[in-house]
Order: C-alpha cells, then sequence, then structure tokens
C-alpha cells in the first residue's frame, strides 16, 4: 500500500475541498495542515496538526508529501522548499506563473528524487470524459472541430483572483482546466494557435478568452469562457463528417441537460440542394433535414467520479508509473498559455509546434 500522509499548505476554499473529499480516501492520510491566518483552520478536523507557517508544515517529519493550495505566486516557493525537505508535491493548478519558475520546481524535484504532479483534476469532468470518449471512439467520424464553452453570469472576480501579481484572471484560473482537457483529448500537434483575451468588467484581470487551436490534421478546437455572459451554461460541440455531439448545461434554466450525438450512416456531401423557404428568405443549404436522413443516440456512458484523480495518484504511488497528469503535459499547458497571451497582444496567429 502507498505511504501517503499529506500535509496541506493552505486551508481556504480549495484546502477545505481537498480535506472533504480526502476523508473519503482512507489510502491517504491527513497529518497536518497550515494557513497563514489561524481562524482558517478553526473548522480542522481533530487530531490534524495545524501550522501557520509553511517550514514547519513542510519539515513535519509525519508529512511525506505537500499538497500546495495556496495562491498561485507563492506556489514555486513552497514546491522548491518542500522538493529540499524531500517531500513529494502535488501542486494545485496553475503550477506557476512562468515556464521558468515551473522548470525551476521540476529541477529542484528531479534533485531531490522527490515525485511531482499537479491537480489539474478537470480531466475527469462528466462534462468532459464523454466528449472526449465521442472523439477517441470516431463516434462522429473525421472531426474537424471542437469547442468548449464556459459561461459565467457572476462578473466580478474576487479576492486575490483580481490583482495581475497574484496570478489572477480567467485564464490562469479556468484557462488552464480547458487548456489541459483540450490538448488530452486530442492527441495531435498543435501547428498554431490564435487568441483574444479581454477584460469585460474587471479593470485589471481578464474575463473573458476565446482561443483557437490549430491541430495538425486540420482540427480546429476553440475554448470560449466568459464570467460576464447572461446565458450561463457549459457546453461541447464536437463536430465530424459523420455526426455532431453536443453538451448543453444550461445553468439558467434548472441546468436542464441536453447530452447527445446526431448521426448520419452516410456522408452528407452528395444530399442534393433543396429550396425551402425559411423567414429570412430561400435557401438550399439550410432548410430542415429530410425525414430518416439523420438519427440521434446519446453519449458514451462513460463512469467517472469525483475521487478518480487522487485515486490514480495512489495507483501511480503504489506501482511507480507515470503520472496522469505528467510534468511535460504540464509545461505544455504554460508553453501554450504563453502563445495565446502572444496572440492576444499581437492580434495575430502564433506557431507553435509546427
Ligand atoms: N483544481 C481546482 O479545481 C482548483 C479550484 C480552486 C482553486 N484551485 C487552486 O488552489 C489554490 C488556492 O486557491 P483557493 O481558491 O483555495 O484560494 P483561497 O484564497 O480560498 O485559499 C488560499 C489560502 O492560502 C492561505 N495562504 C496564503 N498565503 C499563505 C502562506 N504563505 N502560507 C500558508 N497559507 C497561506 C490563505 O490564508 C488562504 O486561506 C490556487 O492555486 C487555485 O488556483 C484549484
Amino acid at each position: 500500500m502507498a505511504d501517503i500522509r499529506l500535509g496541506i499548505l493552505g486551508y481556504g476554499f480549495m484546502g477545505h475541498e481537498h480535506m472533504n473529499l480526502l476523508k473519503r480516501i482512507p489510502e491517504i492520510s491527513i497529518e497536518a495542515i497550515c494557513d497563514i491566518v489561524p481562524s482558517q483552520m478553526d473548522d480542522a478536523p481533530e487530531g490534524v496538526r495545524k501550522y501557520t507557517d509553511m517550514d514547519e508544515l513542510i519539515a513535519d517529519p509525519e508529512v511525506n508529501t505537500v499538497l500546495i493550495v495556496i495562491p498561485n505566486p507563492l506556489h514555486k516557493e513552497a514546491a522548491v522548499k518542500a522538493a529540499r525537505a524531500g517531500k513529494h508535491i502535488i501542486c494545485e493548478k496553475p503550477a506557476a506563473l512562468t515556464v521558468a519558475d515551473f522548470d525551476e520546481m521540476v529541477a529542484e524535484a528531479e534533485k531531490a528524487g522527490v515525485r511531482m504532479t499537479v491537480h489539474q483534476q478537470r480531466r475527469h469532468d462528466p462534462d468532459f470524459v464523454p466528449m472526449k470518449a465521442v472523439l477517441k471512439q470516431g463516434l462522429v467520424g473525421k472531426p474537424y472541430l471542437v469547442r468548449s464553452m464556459m459561461y459565467g453570469v457572476n462578473g466580478n472576480m474576487h479576492d486575490w483572483h483580481i490583482y495581475p501579481e497574484m496570478g489572477g484572471g480567467m485564464l490562469y484560473d479556468w484557462g488552464i482546466h480547458l487548456i489541459d482537457q483540450i490538448l488530452d483529448m486530442v492527441d495531435e500537434k498543435v501547428v498554431s494557435v490564435y487568441a483574444d483575451i479581454k477584460n469585460v468588467i474587471n479593470k485589471e484581470v481578464d474575463d473573458y478568452f476565446l482561443l483557437v487551436f490549430r491541430f495538425e490534421s486540420g482540427l480546429t478546437a476553440e475554448i470560449e469562457l466568459g464570467t460576464y455572459f447572461l446565458t450561463p451554461k457549459r457546453a461541447w460541440i464536437v463536430a465530424g463528417d459523420t455526426g455532431t455531439a453536443l453538451l448543453d448545461i444550461d445553468f439558467l434554466n434548472g441546468m436542464k441537460e441536453t447530452r447527445r450525438i446526431v448521426r448520419t450512416r452516410h456522408l452528407l456531401e452528395n444530399v442534393p440542394g433543396k429550396i425551402t423557404m425559411t423567414s429570412a428568405g430561400p435557401t438550399r443549404s439550410f432548410g430542415p433535414p429530410e425525414e430518416g436522413l439523420l438519427y440521434e443516440e446519446p453519449l458514451p456512458d462513460v463512469p467517472t467520479n469525483d475521487l478518480d484523480w487522487f485515486k490514480g495518484y495512489i495507483r501511480a504511488m503504489e506501482e511507480g508509473t507515470p503520472f496522469e497528469v505528467t510534468l511535460p503535459q504540464v509545461r505544455r499547458d504554460l508553453c501554450i498559455m504563453d502563445a495565446f497571451r502572444e496572440s492576444a497582444r499581437t492580434g495575430k496567429a502564433v506557431p507553435f509546434e509546427a
């Protein structure tokens, strides 16, 4: 059995989330927690040691793994200290604010012979897993477009997320997850990227972005996120030459969900254009389909669970196998984020792995 004795560094929103989730995983023991604000730890379970200084948590001899859950700019300092103390590292996303910082963290972990991974657990999200399966199982034929949409109405960001120097903004916060999902589902080189990144109502940090990935095969992936969309929803489209898969969770209408693939048994390239009258005039391309041409299927039912990421972590520690989220993958996520920023700055597409 893996010997995983955690110290949770940072006991704010996500520190508490980790505590609640890990209570359901008996293979991991939580030895200690740490927060510079002592009152944050008032509700900690009994028996867990409490510290207010990260050095003390890291030095605790019973802690062999540090789970870093403090604000983004502090990840590097904590990871370097943990590595130098010989502790394994699980770091919250975004692992670092720059690729150079991340490289330093990796170098320290390698030098110390400790294992490190990053908690990019949204690879197990129930909206993502079926869409990845659609693509991997070829359920829409040859894919030409993947679109991931995340729209919210709560506009203003909160706490340290509103400060650029704290690694605030939505690209660091949600962008890293959404980018990681696209790179996890599409196993191809990214030839170029384009981005539009805006501050809609936040003065200093981004709260809207459109990210476009152009892959080697010609497949395009797009991510659009806005914290100030008055039509809030989470949605996905995967479109190919024999089908279109749709997942849509409508936050306005009681989280109403649509999950389906609309398919055809043959390529539609030879379907003759039929003139249809619409309110906008006649069209040969956009009328309703002929009866029987298309049929619907449910999305693949792939079981997924909020414990999956940590279960995978335990397996990798027990078997000495690579983590699900590898360090080169995290580095690629951070590099592509830089390319998106460059594109947004210049207004031009930026070559990536061409
Ligand atoms: N993977 C996910 O889905 C997910 C979700 C939310 C947050 N996160 C990540 O978790 C990290 C924390 O985010 P959060 O939302 O919990 O923030 P938060 O502000 O709610 O909590 C951070 C906590 O760290 C404490 N802290 C600050 N500096 C410290 C220090 N030097 N030593 C000890 N404690 C310190 C703060 O007092 C606070 O309680 C961020 O990197 C964020 O991106 C990940």
